[in-house]
């Protein structure tokens, strides 16, 4: 997407065979690239949230492996890097699915071979990551058209959306900003309410900037404004991102969105997620039983960033020295309060059903697991 009128992804090869990405943790304050040279470097990367967001986590480990096989492409590095890489964030399933998307193309590969082999994949990866946002935002973009054409044209279409599932979270595009920008490109007015998200800020920081630089129209919101919005008729529909959904359709995202969701329900506003494929965890049912939730470092809890009138950054502290604090990095909803899922495969409920609707051919390999 566009950063001050031209285009730009969040993770890209370099000519001399680094990784460039967005060190995502200075914005909106700064725009500031990192090269990274080692699996090592990767895995800080994604740890420390420089990158972050599921598809882009899973690009992101992609390249990890690459760079680990340039190193050394034995199997001994192998099996490291991919430890090394998995231990990093547990919640997004895109993580696991990319290492094993290397793991097996390159396991079975003379050692001479798998560099450049590792390297070619991990380009696919990112490539197909924003074909399938692409895609998914063809599909959601029928959503925000109806409604605009329900309204016969008067207003624009208001949408919710909490953290960032824009294209900062994926190799461009986004998950749940692609229907919202593909609305934008067809001229469909659109307004966006950003939840701010907290601890990180993800919706205050990286959703707001990304809007702003593309130019979509958009209003920052604290998090728990959404009910009130949605009790006034202010909202169309929410649509937001998924780091993991079950086969059964229930979906973690950042903290706070089954309370959107929640709420969405009590007051008949449509509810959408948007992911893609890798974003489906077909071994699990159960989310809130069987998803593991990420619980971060406190401190994000007790202090938050900003910037100071003088330009400079800074964290200050707000809670009282001696108070716990806890760090819930995402929640579950269940696919009985999810109106729809977004794939770019098309629409569907989100249930087992709904799901092996557009995607058969797991059909058969559900039924022999
Ligand atoms: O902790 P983050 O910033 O990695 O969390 C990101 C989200 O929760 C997104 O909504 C999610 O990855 C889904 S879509 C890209």
């Amino acid at each position: 997407m566009k950063v001050a009128g031209k285009p730009m992804r969040t993770i890209w090869a370099e000519p001399d065979g680094a990784v460039g990405i967005i060190d995502q943790t200075l914005l909106p304050h700064q725009l500031a690239t990192v090269r990274l040279e080692t699996p090592e470097a990767a895995a800080h990367a994604i740890r420390a949230m420089l990158v972050r967001g599921a598809p882009l986590i899973g690009a992101t480990a992609a390249y990890g492996m690459a760079l680990a096989m340039r190193r050394d492409a034995s199997d001994t590095a192998l099996d490291a890097a991919s430890a090394l890489l998995l231990a990093t964030r547990p919640t997004a399933v895109n993580l696991r699915w990319a290492i094993e998307e290397m793991g097996t193309l390159l396991r079975p590969l003379p050692q001479g071979e798998r560099a450049a082999a590792a390297w070619r994949r991990a380009g696919e990866i990112a490539e197909e990551d924003v074909a399938l946002n692409r895609a998914m935002g063809r599909h959601g973009r029928k959503l925000i058209e109806a409604v605009w054409l329900r309204e016969a044209k008067r207003r624009p279409v208001e949408v919710l959306t909490h953290c960032n599932a824009g294209w900062l979270a994926t190799v461009d595009w986004g998950t749940a900003l692609a229907p919202i920008y593909a609305a934008h490109e067809a001229g469909i007015p659109v307004h966006v309410w950003v939840d701010e998200t907290r601890p990180r800020n993800q919706g205050a920081s990286l959703t707001a900037w990304e809007l702003l630089q593309h130019g979509v129209p958009h209003t920052v919101i604290v998090d728990n404004a959404g009910g009130h919005l949605m009790q006034h008729g202010r909202v169309d529909l929410c649509i937001t991102g998924t780091d993991r959904t079950t086969a059964a359709g229930d979906v973690a995202n950042k903290i706070g969105t089954y309370l959107k969701a929640l709420a969405a329900k009590d007051n008949g506003v449509p509810f959408h997620v948007a992911l893609p494929s890798p974003t489906i965890d077909w071994s699990i049912e159960d989310g809130v039983r069987d998803i593991p939730i990420e619980e971060r470092d406190p401190g994000e809890v007790t202090e938050i960033a900003g910037r100071l009138p003088d330009g400079g950054t800074a964290r200050v502290r707000l809670v009282p020295e001696g108070s716990a604090a806890a760090n819930y990095a995402f929640d579950v909803t269940p696919a009985r309060l999810v109106t729809g899922l977004i794939t770019e495969r098309g629409l569907c409920a989100a249930s087992r059903e709904g799901l092996l609707s557009l995607f058969p051919e797991r059909r058969a390999r559900l039924a022999g697991e």
